[in-house]
């Protein structure tokens, strides 16, 4: 079970559907599940892929200061004692004397255990890293850990990003990738898991110049969320306090989102100072620095840190876009995704099985299939595989009749409103392109025009 904010989406009926249609699947789960562990079905692939493309296209595509970077998840074991993972990457943990339960001490209000109330030991530390061992021999000198963050694979590759690309400052490197975490507090569907995938992006300034930067990032990823979709009402920034900030951190703004569990981290940017690249410095003797040519000065750059969790961020737009409308049939649930982040973009639907149908059916599909993900579906009534096509978030439905085999027209209709038109099919494809791209449905095509349609 999971907890759950009042008039917020019941988190068990997103976790249902997720399962229901595909996006989500506990991992494992023939053999009774793997704790805090989840798999992306067909549809949950899609999207997940789709938010990884639109943050890397805000990120990097669309700016000129940003190159992107994948570093190996293994990397060598001192990166992480410089790092600080190795001494202070934990949590203080409890267990039950009683029931033998494991908590974290520091979310325990009365010193007793939370399931039994027996008494608890006295708490220890637990190093969230998750280690193995490298070759045949599983001894001290052959232990690798599982990266907890994508950050350090930028870090240490910081020199040769530099001489590769002959950047200057101030300039970021983007990567996206798993990250490992022994979590002990789970449950929350995929809001906390042990193997999940981070969103990061390291950027270089002149120190002095950090206070302007990390103002500039703090705006850039709160707009990337709201430019997504995500309501203004469910998404708000707040700043860390003075005892809440990491050890390397001078400032840090997390990114919250409303999600059904209460207001949660999305994202946390920081200004990591130079500590990084002091601390990889001193631990690889490798010189770090950067070299300025117009001041001809020499000195370590600070580090703006915008870090997202893929997974968060697909829960969060699931969680915004999942609307219930009452109408005839009892029910029309909806999920009004972004259209950049549909995992289906387009089905197409022939009116009935009727093999006339088929040819024409099928060559629009291909015809479509080249440019987009579109699902082809002929099962059961029209108005069932609009609500189902509503229900997966697929923004257009174009539906093939029989008055399509004589005038080579087509219907189109909308998921948020249900608005139709019918187009030439010579004019399909370019329609669509321009309605996924924000056109809004009361424009027509040259040929088209308005639809009653088709039962809704
Ligand atoms: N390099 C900085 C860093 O890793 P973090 O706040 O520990 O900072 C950044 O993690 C983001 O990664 C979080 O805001 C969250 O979105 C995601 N994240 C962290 N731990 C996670 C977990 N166990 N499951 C899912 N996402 C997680």
């Amino acid at each position: 079970m999971v907890e759950q904010v009042p008039g917020k989406v019941d988190m068990d009926k997103l976790v249902s559907l997720c399962k229901r249609r595909g996006y989500i699947f506990p991992s494992s789960e023939i053999y009774g599940g793997m704790g805090a562990c989840y798999d992306y079905g067909p549809l949950g692939v899609e999207l997940k892929n789709n938010v990884k493309k639109a943050w890397w296209k805000a990120v990097v595509q669309e700016r000129d200061d940003m190159v992107g970077l994948d570093a190996s998840i293994l990397m060598h074991p001192q990166t992480w004692v410089a790092s600080g993972h190795v001494e202070g990457f934990a949590d203080p943990l409890a267990d039950c004397k009683k029931c033998k339960q494991r908590w974290r001490a520091d979310h325990i209000k009365d010193g007793k255990c939370p399931s039994c109330g027996g008494e608890l030991t006295e708490p220890r530390m637990f190093n969230l890293m998750f280690k193995t061992f490298v070759g045949p021999v599983e001894d001290e000198a052959s232990v690798v850990y599982l990266r907890p963050e994508t950050a350090q694979g930028i870090f240490v590759n910081f020199p040769n990003v530099i001489t590769s690309t002959r950047r200057k400052l101030p300039f970021g490197i983007a990567q996206i990738g798993k990250s490992f975490r022994n979590e002990i507090t789970t449950g929350n569907f995929i809001f906390r898991m042990r193997e999940f995938e981070q969103m990061e992006v390291e950027y270089f300034v002149k120190p002095g110049t950090d206070e302007q930067w990390f103002k500039h990032w703090v705006e850039e990823r709160f707009n990337w969320y709201i430019n997504l979709g995500i309501k203004k009402e469910n998404l708000r920034l707040r700043q860390h306090d003075k005892d809440e900030l990491a050890h390397y951190a001078r400032d840090c703004y997390d990114v919250e989102y409303l999600f059904p569990i209460g207001w949660s981290e999305l994202e946390g940017i920081a200004n990591r100072t130079d500590f990084d690249l002091k601390q990889h410095a001193k631990f690889s003797g490798k010189d770090l620095s950067y070299y300025e040519e117009e001041t001809k000065q020499h000195f370590v750059p600070y580090v703006i840190e915008p870090s997202a969790g893929v997974d968060r961020s697909v829960l969060a737009f699931l969680a915004d876009a999942y609307d219930e409308e009452k109408d005839k049939e009892g029910l029309r649930v909806i999920l009004r995704l972004h259209y950049d982040l549909a995992p289906v973009k387009i089905a197409v639907l022939p009116l009935s099985r009727n093999e006339t149908l088929l040819p024409l059916s099928k060559e629009v599909y291909n015809t479509l299939q080249k440019c987009w993900m579109v699902q082809y579906d002929d099962a059961q009534s029209i108005g069932r595989r609009y609500r189902r096509q509503d229900e997966i978030g697929t923004p257009f439905c174009v539906t093939i009749d029989f008055q399509s085999l004589e005038d080579k027209q087509v219907t189109i209709r909308d998921r948020d409103k249900m608005r139709q038109i019918r187009v030439p099919i010579e004019v399909l494809k370019s329609t669509l392109d321009a309605k996924l791209n924000g056109e809004p449905m009361e424009v027509l095509p040259s040929g088209g025009k308005k639809w009653l349609g088709f039962e809704q």
